[in-house]
């Protein structure tokens, strides 16, 4: 699992300028430091998986390059908020609302989780394709995959139903590679419920990668 990760990672360290990547017939900008979406095969997936709330209100924890926010607001959502932990990702997610046209849309902010937010701010459905690997990161774009102790996801679950509109939707990505019982375990504590959503499992240098959709439910 680690190995995995660390390939991963040799493979961003590589992206030393900006460039741009495509995926899912558009073209994307991608700044050095930050997450590159083409290179994992969930990517796609959780771009069709997602059921973006039509005229509703969309919040993207660790938004990244942005390509989800930005798909959220091609796809009809009214507002989209994208946090990210690094000034590098936020910086990528504005360009990449400004080259698709909805930077009106799509607005962006730097911190820890909700931290950006007030006490008013609540969404139809919050997101976070997680830094899933339980590890200690060596810089900010190892935060990008891993998660010290899941204090971060502890953090999700603690602080996410203070953001979400009555019926509104908390969803996590994760994969095989993560301790997912560890993260639901977690997410009891406060009192949420795992849901499976959408799974797939695809070819990997070693057997495959099963990457999962899941959204949390108050019990
Ligand atoms: C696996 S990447 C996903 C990026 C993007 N959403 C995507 O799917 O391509 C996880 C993202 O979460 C961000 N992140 C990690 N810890 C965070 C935290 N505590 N608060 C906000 N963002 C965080 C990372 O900087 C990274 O951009």
């Amino acid at each position: 699992m680690q190995e995995v990760a660390a390939k991963l990672i040799t493979r961003h360290r590589e992206i030393t300028s900006p460039r741009t990547f495509e995926l899912l017939g558009l073209d994307w900008d991608l700044l050095p430091g930050v997450y590159a979406p083409h290179l994992s095969q969930s990517s796609a997936l959780y771009a069709e998986w997602l059921p973006y709330p039509l005229h509703g209100s969309f919040c993207e924890v660790g938004s990244g390059t942005g390509y989800i926010s930005v798909l959220a607001a091609l796809r009809g959502c009214a507002s989209v908020t994208a946090l990210d932990l690094s000034a590098a990702a936020v910086e990528n997610t504005r360009l990449n609302a400004v080259r698709h046209g909805v930077d009106e849309v799509v607005h962006t902010a730097q911190g820890d989780l909700f931290e950006p937010l007030t006490s008013e701010d609540r969404f139809d459905l919050i997101y976070w394709n997680s830094n899933f690997v339980e590890g200690e990161p060596a810089d900010a774009l190892e935060r990008a995959f891993f998660d010290p102790g899941y204090a971060a996801h502890a953090a999700y679950f603690r602080d996410a139903a203070a953001h979400l509109e009555p019926g509104g939707r908390l969803l996590l990505g994760f994969t095989d590679l993560g301790d997912e019982n560890r993260v639901r375990a977690l997410a009891a504590e406060y009192g949420w419920r795992a849901v499976p959503l959408r799974a797939a499992k695809c070819a990997a240098e070693k057997g495959h990668i099963e990457y999962r959709l899941l959204e949390f439910q108050q019990r």
